[in-house]
Protein backbone atom coordinates (compact mmCIF):
# COMPACT_ATOMS: atom_id res chain seq x y z
CA UNK A 1 0.00 0.00 0.00
CA UNK A 2 1.32 3.47 -1.00
CA UNK A 3 1.34 6.12 1.68
CA UNK A 4 0.49 9.85 0.64
CA UNK A 5 0.19 12.96 3.15
CA UNK A 6 -3.07 14.57 3.04
CA UNK A 7 -2.05 18.22 3.32
CA UNK A 8 -1.08 21.11 1.83
CA UNK A 9 1.28 21.79 4.86
CA UNK A 10 5.21 22.12 3.34
CA UNK A 11 6.70 21.29 6.89
CA UNK A 12 4.54 18.53 7.07
CA UNK A 13 5.47 17.21 3.83
CA UNK A 14 8.47 17.35 4.21
CA UNK A 15 8.91 15.69 7.74
CA UNK A 16 6.96 12.67 5.95
CA UNK A 17 8.92 12.88 3.06
CA UNK A 18 11.87 12.53 5.05
CA UNK A 19 11.02 9.46 7.30
CA UNK A 20 11.46 8.04 3.86
CA UNK A 21 7.70 6.29 3.45
CA UNK A 22 5.96 8.97 1.02
CA UNK A 23 5.44 8.27 -1.99
CA UNK A 24 2.51 11.02 -3.11
CA UNK A 25 0.88 14.08 -1.89
CA UNK A 26 -3.41 15.06 -2.13
CA UNK A 27 -4.46 18.37 -1.24
CA UNK A 28 -8.13 19.76 -1.80
CA UNK A 29 -8.92 23.51 -1.72
CA UNK A 30 -9.99 23.56 2.17
CA UNK A 31 -6.20 22.36 2.49
CA UNK A 32 -4.71 24.88 0.48
CA UNK A 33 -6.75 27.91 1.95
CA UNK A 34 -5.40 26.50 5.48
CA UNK A 35 -2.27 27.52 4.41
CA UNK A 36 -3.51 31.19 3.55
CA UNK A 37 -2.82 30.36 -0.58
CA UNK A 38 -4.83 32.93 -3.02
CA UNK A 39 -5.14 33.17 -6.02
CA UNK A 40 -4.77 31.01 -9.50
CA UNK A 41 -0.63 31.83 -9.28
CA UNK A 42 0.42 31.52 -5.69
CA UNK A 43 -2.03 27.97 -5.81
CA UNK A 44 0.07 26.78 -8.88
CA UNK A 45 3.48 27.53 -7.38
CA UNK A 46 2.27 25.81 -4.44
CA UNK A 47 1.73 23.05 -6.30
CA UNK A 48 5.15 23.31 -8.15
CA UNK A 49 6.87 23.55 -5.21
CA UNK A 50 4.83 20.50 -3.57
CA UNK A 51 6.25 18.77 -6.80
CA UNK A 52 9.84 19.36 -6.54
CA UNK A 53 9.88 18.38 -2.98
CA UNK A 54 8.01 14.54 -3.31
CA UNK A 55 9.08 12.52 -6.11
CA UNK A 56 5.70 11.14 -6.68
CA UNK A 57 1.86 11.87 -7.48
CA UNK A 58 0.79 15.38 -6.22
CA UNK A 59 -3.04 15.74 -6.72
CA UNK A 60 -4.13 19.15 -7.64
CA UNK A 61 -8.22 19.91 -7.29
CA UNK A 62 -10.50 21.64 -10.43
CA UNK A 63 -12.50 23.97 -8.74
CA UNK A 64 -14.92 24.08 -12.07
CA UNK A 65 -18.17 22.21 -12.02
CA UNK A 66 -19.08 22.20 -15.47
CA UNK A 67 -17.43 20.29 -18.36
CA UNK A 68 -15.25 22.89 -20.38
CA UNK A 69 -14.23 24.71 -17.36
CA UNK A 70 -13.33 21.57 -15.68
CA UNK A 71 -11.23 20.84 -18.88
CA UNK A 72 -9.71 23.51 -19.49
CA UNK A 73 -8.71 23.40 -15.45
CA UNK A 74 -7.44 20.63 -15.71
CA UNK A 75 -5.07 21.06 -18.53
CA UNK A 76 -3.58 23.74 -16.83
CA UNK A 77 -2.69 21.86 -13.78
CA UNK A 78 -1.55 18.94 -15.72
CA UNK A 79 1.09 21.31 -17.60
CA UNK A 80 2.30 22.83 -14.22
CA UNK A 81 4.86 19.67 -13.58
CA UNK A 82 4.34 15.36 -14.84
CA UNK A 83 3.48 14.28 -11.32
CA UNK A 84 0.40 16.31 -10.64
CA UNK A 85 -2.56 14.20 -11.01
CA UNK A 86 -6.00 16.03 -11.66
CA UNK A 87 -8.38 15.50 -8.97
CA UNK A 88 -11.95 16.05 -10.45
CA UNK A 89 -15.25 15.66 -8.01
CA UNK A 90 -17.60 12.46 -8.70
CA UNK A 91 -20.50 14.63 -10.86
CA UNK A 92 -22.15 14.10 -13.73
CA UNK A 93 -19.54 17.02 -15.80
CA UNK A 94 -16.60 15.20 -13.84
CA UNK A 95 -17.34 11.97 -14.86
CA UNK A 96 -17.24 13.12 -18.49
CA UNK A 97 -14.17 15.18 -18.09
CA UNK A 98 -12.01 12.08 -16.59
CA UNK A 99 -13.03 10.14 -19.85
CA UNK A 100 -12.04 13.16 -21.98
CA UNK A 101 -8.45 13.63 -19.73
CA UNK A 102 -8.11 9.49 -20.15
CA UNK A 103 -8.79 9.79 -23.69
CA UNK A 104 -5.46 12.82 -24.00
CA UNK A 105 -3.28 11.39 -21.66
CA UNK A 106 -3.64 13.04 -18.38
CA UNK A 107 -4.30 11.03 -15.21
CA UNK A 108 -7.04 11.60 -12.86
CA UNK A 109 -8.19 11.32 -9.34
CA UNK A 110 -11.91 11.29 -8.43
CA UNK A 111 -12.74 12.95 -5.25
CA UNK A 112 -15.38 12.84 -3.13
CA UNK A 113 -16.53 9.13 -3.68
CA UNK A 114 -18.58 7.35 -1.09
CA UNK A 115 -20.49 4.68 -2.66
CA UNK A 116 -19.49 1.47 -4.96
CA UNK A 117 -21.73 2.83 -7.33
CA UNK A 118 -19.81 6.30 -7.67
CA UNK A 119 -16.53 3.82 -7.98
CA UNK A 120 -17.60 2.01 -10.61
CA UNK A 121 -18.33 4.85 -12.33
CA UNK A 122 -14.34 6.54 -12.02
CA UNK A 123 -13.14 3.20 -13.14
CA UNK A 124 -15.58 3.28 -16.40
CA UNK A 125 -14.41 6.75 -17.09
CA UNK A 126 -10.65 5.82 -16.54
CA UNK A 127 -9.27 7.26 -13.50
CA UNK A 128 -6.16 6.83 -12.42
CA UNK A 129 -7.71 6.81 -8.38
CA UNK A 130 -10.60 6.78 -6.84
CA UNK A 131 -10.79 8.67 -3.49
CA UNK A 132 -13.70 7.70 -1.27
CA UNK A 133 -13.91 9.56 1.62
CA UNK A 134 -13.21 7.22 4.67
CA UNK A 135 -13.95 9.55 7.76
CA UNK A 136 -16.65 11.38 6.25
CA UNK A 137 -18.40 8.00 5.69
CA UNK A 138 -17.99 6.96 9.29
CA UNK A 139 -19.49 10.49 10.41
CA UNK A 140 -22.38 9.63 8.63
CA UNK A 141 -23.33 6.54 10.56
CA UNK A 142 -21.63 3.91 7.64
CA UNK A 143 -18.61 2.24 7.79
CA UNK A 144 -16.18 3.76 5.43
CA UNK A 145 -13.44 1.15 5.29
CA UNK A 146 -16.17 -1.43 4.21
CA UNK A 147 -16.68 0.78 1.12
CA UNK A 148 -13.09 0.49 0.13
CA UNK A 149 -13.42 -3.03 0.67
CA UNK A 150 -16.37 -3.24 -1.35
CA UNK A 151 -14.45 -0.46 -4.18
CA UNK A 152 -11.84 -3.12 -4.35
CA UNK A 153 -13.34 -6.26 -4.59
CA UNK A 154 -15.58 -5.14 -7.63
CA UNK A 155 -12.45 -3.55 -9.27
CA UNK A 156 -10.78 -6.87 -8.83
CA UNK A 157 -13.26 -8.89 -10.41
CA UNK A 158 -13.82 -6.93 -13.21
CA UNK A 159 -10.15 -6.13 -14.14
CA UNK A 160 -10.71 -2.40 -13.36
CA UNK A 161 -7.35 -0.60 -13.53
CA UNK A 162 -8.30 2.27 -11.51
CA UNK A 163 -6.14 2.77 -8.13
CA UNK A 164 -8.14 2.46 -4.53
CA UNK A 165 -6.96 5.78 -2.59
CA UNK A 166 -8.38 5.56 0.74
CA UNK A 167 -9.13 9.25 2.08
CA UNK A 168 -10.53 11.15 4.63
CA UNK A 169 -8.22 9.50 7.38
CA UNK A 170 -9.10 10.00 11.38
CA UNK A 171 -6.65 7.75 12.75
CA UNK A 172 -3.79 4.99 12.89
CA UNK A 173 -6.72 2.75 12.90
CA UNK A 174 -7.97 3.36 9.37
CA UNK A 175 -4.81 3.19 8.21
CA UNK A 176 -4.39 -0.32 9.32
CA UNK A 177 -8.05 -1.20 8.15
CA UNK A 178 -7.15 0.22 4.80
CA UNK A 179 -4.34 -1.60 4.62
CA UNK A 180 -6.21 -4.93 5.73
CA UNK A 181 -8.91 -4.53 3.03
CA UNK A 182 -6.43 -3.78 0.27
CA UNK A 183 -6.46 -0.08 -0.58
CA UNK A 184 -3.67 0.47 -3.28
CA UNK A 185 -3.50 4.14 -1.08
CA UNK A 186 -4.04 5.56 1.69
CA UNK A 187 -3.68 9.45 2.15
CA UNK A 188 -3.51 10.71 5.74
CA UNK A 189 -2.78 13.53 7.86
CA UNK A 190 0.85 13.33 9.26
CA UNK A 191 -0.54 12.72 12.89
CA UNK A 192 -1.85 9.54 11.35
CA UNK A 193 1.58 8.68 10.10
CA UNK A 194 3.23 9.19 13.23
CA UNK A 195 0.84 7.34 14.82
CA UNK A 196 1.51 3.88 13.52
CA UNK A 197 5.13 4.22 15.52
CA UNK A 198 3.82 4.50 18.44
CA UNK A 199 3.30 1.96 21.22
CA UNK A 200 3.72 1.87 25.05
CA UNK A 201 5.80 -1.28 25.66
CA UNK A 202 8.13 -0.13 22.82
CA UNK A 203 9.17 2.87 24.78
CA UNK A 204 8.98 1.21 28.32
CA UNK A 205 10.90 -1.31 26.30
CA UNK A 206 13.56 0.85 24.79
CA UNK A 207 13.91 3.06 28.29
CA UNK A 208 14.92 -0.50 30.13
CA UNK A 209 17.12 -1.41 27.01
CA UNK A 210 19.26 1.97 27.60
CA UNK A 211 19.19 1.89 31.00
CA UNK A 212 20.68 -1.74 30.80
CA UNK A 213 23.40 -0.96 28.30
CA UNK A 214 24.70 1.29 31.25
CA UNK A 215 25.45 -2.03 32.63
CA UNK A 216 27.94 -2.86 30.64
CA UNK A 217 29.37 0.44 28.76
C1 LIG B 1 -8.75 13.56 -0.11
O1 LIG B 1 -8.09 13.64 -1.11
C2 LIG B 1 -9.24 14.69 0.68
O2 LIG B 1 -8.35 15.76 0.51
C3 LIG B 1 -9.28 14.42 2.16
O3 LIG B 1 -8.82 13.14 2.47
C4 LIG B 1 -10.55 14.83 2.82
O4 LIG B 1 -10.42 14.55 4.19
P1 LIG B 1 -11.34 15.19 5.31
O5 LIG B 1 -12.64 14.44 5.33
O6 LIG B 1 -10.57 14.98 6.59
O7 LIG B 1 -11.52 16.64 4.95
Amino acid sequence: MKFFIDTANLAQIKEANELGILDGVTTNPTLMAKEGIKGQEAVYNHYRTICEMVNGDISAEVISTDFAGIVEEGKKLAAIHPHIVVKVPMIRDGVKAIKWFTDNGIRTNCTLVFSAGQAILCAKAGAAYVSPFIGRIDDSGWDGVQVVEQIKHIYTIQGFKTLVLAASIRSPNHIIRCAEVGADVCTCPLESILGLLKHPLTDIGLAKFLEDAKKSI
